[in-house]
């Protein structure tokens, strides 16, 4: 069932763990603007920890956006204002090989700015 609800991605019912990050809204205006996106933000600053405390004990994560909010809320039985932010499979790889350093990484002077915004 989790499969169609994360648009048939087939591997999130792979592992033994399908975590499903919820948040009740803050309706916190953060910064001025983020008005009801605050909770997101902080959910995801959640779910990154755990992806980096799963690397650090070889598991595996994969960051899941694309899920029906509303049809996973029905199926789980979630209160209306919680909503879904973002899921990720847990478990141990089959391949550890999957684990490989990062190629590719863009330049640092390409993504920060010093002083003033530049780019
Ligand atoms: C907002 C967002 C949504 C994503 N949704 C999915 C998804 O539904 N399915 C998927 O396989 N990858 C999805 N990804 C991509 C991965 O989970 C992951 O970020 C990507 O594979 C790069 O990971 P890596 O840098 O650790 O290799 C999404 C990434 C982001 C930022």
């Amino acid at each position: 069932m989790m499969i169609d609800l994360c648009e048939g991605q087939k591997f999130v019912a792979e592992a033994p763990v399908l975590v499903v990050a919820c948040g009740r809204n803050i309706h916190y205006n953060r910064g001025g603007w983020m008005g009801d996106y605050s909770m997101i933000v902080d959910v995801a600053i959640a779910v990154d920890h755990l992806t980096l405390a799963a690397r650090a004990e070889g598991l595996g994560t994969c960051w899941i956006g694309s899920f029906d909010n509303e049809c996973i809320k029905k199926f789980l039985n979630i209160p209306e204002d919680v909503n879904v932010v973002a899921l990720t499979p847990l478990g141990y790889p089959a391949n550890p090989d999957v684990f490989q350093p990062v190629r590719d990484r863009k330049k640092l002077e390409e993504i920060i700015s010093y002083e003033t915004w530049s780019g």
